[in-house]
């Protein structure tokens, strides 16, 4: 029943499901790592009581209060973190440690970064086997867990105190990328994992969002936190992701050794069909942002065609220069590794000025439509030749339109009618072999066909 985002996605709005699932086992903690000064993660029961987040039902209190009955909801996507760590007891997991000879995957430091809490510091209370718990997003709870539920308490008090401030979407960025992309020590899948089996990790900030929320942005919420539109947080998570990339592809991580890490490049670029047959074109394509020799494989660039997208809307006078900048990277990377880090740290401060040019943007009507159509037609779909671009391109349409309908910028309904043109969408990037790019295209435009009408 655990399948891909590309499935997820199609039942993403489909409602949360009121199924209860059973109490998490509590024995065998042998994760307790002591080290002071730092904030200790204190497990899941530390949020359990029916008067904090441990209810059954949603309240009308200031929050929901039965986020833990989501977050384990194993009937739905949003209960895929609670099970995080099961996943690794279960036989492809067993599969994958034992082809990369590390033992147990449920002790493997290689797999716990991501499939577990990583923490300096846990108190005796927590228990690996719950998997990615309420702390692995907001923080080691600590020295905020009695500051956050007090009367008076603000959320800039709770900030103080540790609590990661996920309503900002660069922080909900950096936090979700760490394992949904790669981050420091153990929280990396090397190519070596996928090739002992590991799926391929795909993301998008806000279409991910949506798929695990646990939370209702209504009056209280808007008047506590920062409540982006989905455009924002799109905008700002496909930036945020290009830092990410390029600070760990200029790292030890994606420069030692003979070859380079594997990882970073486009999978497709190397897995693809060939033939010797007389009759046989090769697949590659030229593509316009992209001056990559052929037979050499492609960095992989689907946050990059995003943002060259994005850019030309919400940041034109920086089109230029990220243009060249994308354009110098690719290049170096034929070139060497000293090269290619150089053109790295040039385009990462390019993509860290788009952040901070997404994070202060106001995003209108008029903004949100041109970025759908920037998306979904025009110049950018000719840079769509590849697998990872092409998905990237699909969950935009469906993050940028959900943006729409709930900015209330599109009549409600509106998703619901462009909703099978969508589905068609994404069943032009649901399977990676028979992938066509002129079927994702055409797919792209018949969305923004159907959008025209609401404009
Ligand atoms: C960088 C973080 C990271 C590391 C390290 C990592 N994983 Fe994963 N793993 C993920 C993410 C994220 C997914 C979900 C992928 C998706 O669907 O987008 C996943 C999915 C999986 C799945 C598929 C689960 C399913 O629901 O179908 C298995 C099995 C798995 N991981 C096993 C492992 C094993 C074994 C290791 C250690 C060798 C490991 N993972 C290391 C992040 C990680
Ligand atoms: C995968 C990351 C993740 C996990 C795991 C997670 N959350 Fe969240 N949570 C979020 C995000 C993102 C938001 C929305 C942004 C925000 O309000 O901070 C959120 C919002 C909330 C809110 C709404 C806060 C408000 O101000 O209205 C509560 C309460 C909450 N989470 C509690 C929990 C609890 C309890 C758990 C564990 C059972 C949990 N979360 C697990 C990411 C996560
Ligand atoms: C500590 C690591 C960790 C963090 C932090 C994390 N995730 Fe995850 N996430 C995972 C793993 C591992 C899986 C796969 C679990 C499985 O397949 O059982 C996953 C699965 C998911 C899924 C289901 C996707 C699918 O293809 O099945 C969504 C949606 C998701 N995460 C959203 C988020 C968001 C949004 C954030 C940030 C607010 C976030 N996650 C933060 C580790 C993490
Ligand atoms: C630079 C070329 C290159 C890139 C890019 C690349 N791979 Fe590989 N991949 C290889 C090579 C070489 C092997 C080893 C083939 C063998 O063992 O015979 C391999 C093996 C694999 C295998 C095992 C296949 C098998 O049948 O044993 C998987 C799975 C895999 N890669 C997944 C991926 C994923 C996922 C990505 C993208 C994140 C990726 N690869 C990117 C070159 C590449």
């Amino acid at each position: 029943m655990r399948g891909s985002w590309r499935r997820l996605a199609l039942v993403a709005a489909t409602a949360v499901s009121l199924a209860t699932s059973a109490a998490h086992g509590r024995d065998a903690s042998d994760t307790a790592i002591v080290v002071s000064g730092t904030s200790a993660v204190m497990g899941v029961a530390s949020c359990g009581g029916t008067t904090c987040h441990g209810r059954q039902t949603p309240t009308g209190a200031v929050v929901r209060q039965d986020e833990i009955r989501i977050w384990q909801d194993s009937t739905s996507v949003t209960g895929m973190h609670a099970r995080a760590f099961r996943v690794l007891s279960e036989p492809r997991s067993q599969a994958i440690a034992g082809r990369l000879g590390i033992g147990s995957a449920t002790s493997a430091p290689e797999c716990l970064g991501c499939h577990a809490t990583p923490a300096e510091r846990y108190a005796p209370e927590f228990h690996r086997e719950e998997g990615v718990t309420c702390e692995a997003c907001h923080g080691a709870a600590e020295r905020w867990l009695a500051s956050h539920a007090a009367v008076r308490g603000t959320h800039a008090d709770n900030i103080r105190h540790g609590l990661i401030p996920l309503d900002r979407p660069r922080a909900r960025a950096e936090n979700c990328l760490d394992c949904h992309y790669g981050g420091g020590g153990n929280q990396f899948v090397t190519h070596r994992i996928m090739a002992a089996g590991h799926p391929r990790i795909g993301f998008e900030l806000e279409l991910f969002t949506a798929l695990q929320q646990h939370h209702n942005v209504d009056a209280d919420y808007r008047q506590r936190k920062q409540a982006p539109s989905g455009i924002k947080v799109w905008s700002v998570g496909q930036a945020v992701a290009l830092e990410r990339q390029l600070t760990l592809f200029a790292s030890p991580r994606g420069q030692s050794g003979a070859f380079p890490e594997f990882y970073f490049y486009d999978c497709r670029s190397c897995h693809r069909a060939i033939s010797d047959e007389p009759g046989w074109k090769p697949q590659r394509t030229t593509n316009p942002l992209r001056p990559v020799a052929v037979g050499t494989p492609v960095f992989n660039d689907e946050n990059l065609l995003m943002l060259a997208a994005a850019v030309r809307v919400a940041a034109p006078d920086l089109a230029a220069r990220f243009d060249t900048d994308a354009r110098a990277f690719h290049a170096a990377i034929g070139q060497g590794h000293e090269p290619a880090r150089v053109a790295a740290a040039k385009l990462r401060v390019t993509a860290g000025a788009l952040t901070a040019r997404f994070e202060a943007a106001s995003f209108n009507r008029a903004e949100t439509f041109a970025m759908m159509q920037a998306v979904l037609t025009g110049p950018a779909t000719r840079t769509y030749t590849d697998y990872q671009g092409s998905a990237q391109a699909v969950m935009a349409a469906d993050t940028l339109l959900a943006s729409l309908e709930s900015e209330r910028q599109v009549p409600a309904g509106a998703r619901a009618a462009i909703k099978p043109d969508l589905d068609r969408a994404y069943a032009t990037v649901r399977d990676p072999q028979h992938f066509q790019p002129t079927d994702v295209a055409a797919s792209l435009a018949r969305v923004a066909d159907a959008l025209r009408r609401y404009q």
